[in-house]
């Protein structure tokens, strides 16, 4: 087991794999910016699924023991349940899934568990078609969301979390809807406060509503108590309905930061590590892999990032006095969240 700076365990990665979407979310991939032209990584800059397993392993073998795909969107990224089949081999691995937008799940759930996928995240910012569709940007419908929620859960991809951010004066005003839809039926709804992710959503403080104020209007109508977590580190805080028909999650990283016990490591598309979610700077391990390096050499060099590792930014966000010259971060649709 490895540690960093403040005694924090390795044991999340987070892959992206591949930097592409067929959403274009205003608060992630603006269609303005990211158009018929916008030049996406080429082929060879990608991680290949040989590289990808091979550095699942040695992470793996550092302390990790949940690995999670992300993108873009990842079910983007052609033979995917392919590279799922490597990952899932992994001995030291027992949380194993996958952040999706969705559209494309109904034609491949069956494919991705089969090659060993556990479970599936699942983001759906409003059941409001109107809303839903000005939200990706796309003009897209919930049906094929909704469909694909459907059919993972029929094939076993369970349990199946519904990830929805919450933006003052867009969707706010639907998320008891969302959570009522959801309840009863075993999935779990989690809410998250709009975060300044990246360097061009325009994020301010009076866009976020605050996980409290969520929590405090879903109870009004369909009463809840907290739980407690899962497991430390936990990301989304706990809450079930007190008639036994489930349980929802609060995601507080701007009121309630939960640096404190942050595990994850993330890599991007092209093969770089970032040691947090609004990293400006992250190592290349593909760099090295490519130059002939061992998986000695590979160990040492992850073990020394980790060990270095400083990072807290949700919890000094609030000391921030001057959020649009922060330093450059990463964006999320190279990271995944
Ligand atoms: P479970 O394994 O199902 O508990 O999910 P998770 O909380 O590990 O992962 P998920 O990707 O579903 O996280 C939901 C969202 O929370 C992400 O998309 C991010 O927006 C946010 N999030 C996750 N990890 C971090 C983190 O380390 N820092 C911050 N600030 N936000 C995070
Ligand atoms: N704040 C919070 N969550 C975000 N996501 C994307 N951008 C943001 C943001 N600025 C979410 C996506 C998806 C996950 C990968 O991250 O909606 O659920
Ligand atoms: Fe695509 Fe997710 Fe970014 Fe939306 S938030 S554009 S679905 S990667
Ligand atoms: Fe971890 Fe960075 Fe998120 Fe804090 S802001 S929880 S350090 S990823």
């Amino acid at each position: 087991m490895i540690t960093d700076t403040f005694g924090r365990p390795l044991r999340d990665l987070r892959i992206s794999v591949t930097d592409r979407c067929n959403f274009r979310c205003p608060y992630c991939m603006p269609a303005e910016i990211f158009g018929e032209s916008y030049q996406f990584l080429p082929k060879d800059e990608l991680l290949t699924f040989e590289e990808t397993a091979r550095l699942a392993r040695l992470f793996a073998q550092l302390g990790v023991n949940k690995i999670r795909l992300t993108g873009g969107e990842p079910l983007l990224r052609v033979d995917l349940h392919l590279l799922v089949g490597m990952l899932a081999d992994i001995p030291e691995i027992d949380d194993f899934t996958l952040t999706t937008n969705g559209y494309l799940l109904p034609q491949q759930v069956q494919q991705l568990k089969d090659a060993g996928l556990q479970r599936i995240t699942v983001s759906l910012d409003t059941l409001d078609d109107d809303i839903f569709k000005q939200m990706n940007g796309r003009g897209f419908g919930t049906q094929r969301v909704l469909l694909g929620i459907e059919r993972a859960a029929a094939v076993g991809l369970s349990p199946i979390k519904i990830n929805a951010v919450v933006q003052k004066g867009v969707n706010d005003h639907t998320v008891v809807d969302l959570a009522r839809h959801f309840k009863g039926t075993g999935h779990i709804v989690r809410f998250i406060e709009y975060m300044d992710v990246g360097n061009r959503n325009g994020w301010k403080w009076d866009q976020v509503v605050p996980a409290a104020e969520i929590v405090s209007r879903i109870d009004a109508e369909m009463p809840l108590e907290p739980v407690d977590s899962n497991y430390r580190g936990e990301v989304a805080r706990r809450y079930r309905y007190r008639d036994g028909q489930g349980e929802i999650g609060v995601i507080a990283s701007v009121t309630q930061p939960f640096c404190g016990d942050c595990t994850r490591a993330r890599i991007s598309t092209d093969g770089k590590v970032y040691t947090c979610l609004f990293a400006g700077n992250g190592v290349s391990l593909r760099d090295p892999m490519r130059a002939g390096a061992s998986d000695d050499d590979l160990r040492e060099l992850i073990s020394g990032i980790w060990g270095r590792r400083t990072d807290r930014y949700s919890e000094e966000r609030t000391e921030l006095s001057d959020l649009e010259n922060a330093p450059r971060k990463i964006e999320m649709y190279q990271i995944g969240g």
